[in-house]
């Protein structure tokens, strides 16, 4: 594998193997002196099209913990506001020779586009392109998911786990890149969206749907291990596509009412940034069910042995 540019380019003993090494990379995190020497002399560039909190820090994190040099570059206050082109600054940074890139982009594709335009030598890491795929994201949400629920979790993957994903799933990339890993790791997915959030084309996607969150959530498509909510993502919303945010709660909304009604040791999950009080209330989103913040920590871990694949056997010159 050279680039994560989706998840679906990952078979399960891929997968399997990112979690795994995501394991023994936690493990390293719990250490005093958290930083391993396994990327030093190597350039990682985070190239932020888009606003982000946690998944930069969280990859500038993994990439120093492995000793790499780590350039930030975001969009805002960089000549892109001059106008420059994706690909004049992808031959900025291949010739300040970066080894990794990894890119958040409004435009879906974009990443696919570093990767195979021959503008760049490095590898490129997908951090989220438009309402495309997140790969990171889904890959830090099955690890939180295998830790949480399968008690063995060396080589295990996520056979017979069911998951409900809710809400705006017409804008998430997060719910793009978890539908397809979660397949791929053998779980079985249920979307909850209101029919104006729901994409063209849900019928290709290995999931069931339904419009009703309360059946959902009192076991209608079978009992649910995590419910993983989605942000509504407004600034994508050109139309309104519900009559309120009162509304959405009502209908679409994780409350108290609802979580108490999950199986006991079902998990609530959020990939944050979270809007409290309309997709989640913050009983569901602070109570112990509540994976969101462990989710941040575990993304650093993935992401730590994302670089670590991609990168580490192109030391010796060959594709890791
Ligand atoms: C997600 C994203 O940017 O796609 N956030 C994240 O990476 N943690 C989800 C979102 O913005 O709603």
């Amino acid at each position: 594998m050279r680039h994560l540019l989706s998840t679906a380019d990952l078979s399960q003993a891929e997968a399997i193997q990112i979690l795994d090494v995501a394991d023994q990379m936690a493990a390293t995190q719990k250490r005093e002196i958290k930083k391993l020497p396994t990327l030093r002399g190597r350039t990682v560039v985070n190239l932020f099209y888009e606003d982000s909190t946690r998944t930069r820090i969280s990859f500038e994190a993994a990439a120093k913990r492995l000793s790499a040099d780590v350039i930030n570059f975001s969009a805002k206050g960089s000549s892109v506001s001059k106008g420059e082109s994706l690909k004049d600054t992808a031959l900025t940074l291949k010739a300040m020779g970066a080894d990794a890139v990894v890119v958040r982009h409004s435009v879906s594709g974009a990443p696919h586009r570093l990767a195979h335009a021959g503008w760049i030598d490095g590898t490129i890491v997908n951090a989220g392109d438009g309402t495309h795929e997140h790969p990171t994201q889904a890959l830090l949400d099955a690890y939180t998911l295998r830790q949480r629920l399968v008690p063995d979790a060396i080589g295990a993957d996520l056979k017979g786990k069911r998951v409900a994903i809710v809400g705006d799933v017409l804008h998430s990339r997060v719910a793009r890149s978890n539908v397809t890993l979660l397949n791929t790791l053998g779980a079985e997915v249920v979307l909850v969206t209101p029919p104006t959030l729901l994409p063209v084309g849900i019928d290709h996607w290995p999931c069931t749907t339904s419009y009703d969150l309360d059946d959902v959530v009192n076991g209608g498509h079978g009992d649910l291990d995590a419910v993983m909510m989605l942000r509504v993502q407004r600034e994508r919303m050109h139309d309104a596509f519900f009559p309120s945010a009162r509304e959405y709660s009502r209908r679409y909304g994780l409350d108290a009412r609802r979580m108490n009604r999950l199986p006991e040791g079902a998990l609530v999950m959020h990939p944050g940034p979270m809007n409290r009080g309309l997709e989640i209330t913050a009983e569901a989103a602070d109570s112990p069910r509540s994976t969101i913040v462990e989710q941040v920590a575990n993304g650093v871990a993935v992401r730590m042995a994302v670089l670590y694949l991609l990168l580490s056997g192109q030391a010796e010159g060959k594709d890791a």
